[in-house]
Formats: C-alpha cells, structure tokens, sequence
C-alpha cells in the first residue's frame, strides 16, 4: 500500500478508535465503523486496531472472521442476497440467481470489479408470500422475475 493511503487508512482508523476511547471492550463495533467505512476491513486496520487497543492481533483475526457482517476481502457498496428457502426455490429462486450472476458477471459470494455489488444468498427471510424474493442493503423485493432483475440493478446504480 502507498505510504500516503497508509497514512490516511491510519488516521481514518484512529478517528474510530478515538471515538470508543481506545476501549478494548468496543473492538467488535470498532471493526464494525471501520468496515462501514472502506466497506470491508484491510489488513492494514486489523493491525493498526490491534496495536492501539494492544489487542492480539490473532483476536482481532477471530473476531473479524467470526462475525458475518463483517468482511476481511472487499464488499460492493450494495449487498444484494437471494432468498434460496424452499418457498422461493419452488417459485424459481434459481433461475433469478442464475440471471444475477450471469448479469453482474460474478457468483454468488463474489463482488463485482467496480465494487458496486456483493451478491449472496439466505435462506427463509420469513416473507415467503412474497416469494421469490431478492434483498438489496436490507430492502425486500418480492415477486422476483428474471426480467425485472436488471431494472433492479439500474434503481441501485
Ligand atoms: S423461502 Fe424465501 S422468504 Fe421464505
């Protein structure tokens, strides 16, 4: 990394830190301010949190592994996951999975170039009327169709 990105990562991270006063107690809300802020954690922040808090670094590893929300490879600004739960399988959940994938050029747990979408998928949101569903940043989409999949896009963009 340039020194002069590190130098800014290393500010960005301190501000963070500076607002849960260096407590090693706040290190998951910690990582996740830093994870909202360059949209996944760089190695560089893990270090430059472990070393401030005087924190294992190997802890903040697990913590940063452990928690789904929290990423250690690079996430799109948008998260967009597929309901693959049974109601949404038989109402054709593939088929729109398999669109989105072949319409972003990527697979499911895979981000796009640009970083302008992370796709994934979940199992039963519990909305199932709404079948087949796809989320985008926590929005539910119901009544999914292939062809309304790049219009959704298009709304995010
Ligand atoms: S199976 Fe998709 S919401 Fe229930």
């Amino acid at each position: 990394m340039p020194k002069e990105e590190a130098a800014q990562l290393a500010k960005k991270v301190q501000s963070i830190l500076s607002n849960y006063q260096h407590d090693k107690g706040m290190l998951v809300s910690i990582l996740q301010d830093v994870q909202t802020e360059f949209h996944y954690l760089p190695k560089e922040t893990l270090v430059e949190v472990s070393q401030n808090l005087d924190v294992p670094l190997s802890r903040v590893y697990s913590v940063a592994t452990f928690f789904k929300a929290l990423s250690l490879t690079p996430r799109g600004r948008h998260l967009i996951n597929v309901c693959l739960g049974t109601a949404c399988h038989v109402r054709g959940a593939v088929k729109i999975l398999e669109r989105i994938e072949r319409d972003l050029g990527i697979k499911s747990g895979e981000t796009t170039k640009d970083l302008g979408f992370t796709l994934g998928t979940v199992n039963c949101v519990g909305a199932c009327a709404l079948g087949p569903i796809v989320i985008v940043d926590g929005e539910y989409h119901g009544q999914m169709k292939t062809d309304k999949v790049k219009a959704l896009f298009e709304s995010y963009t």
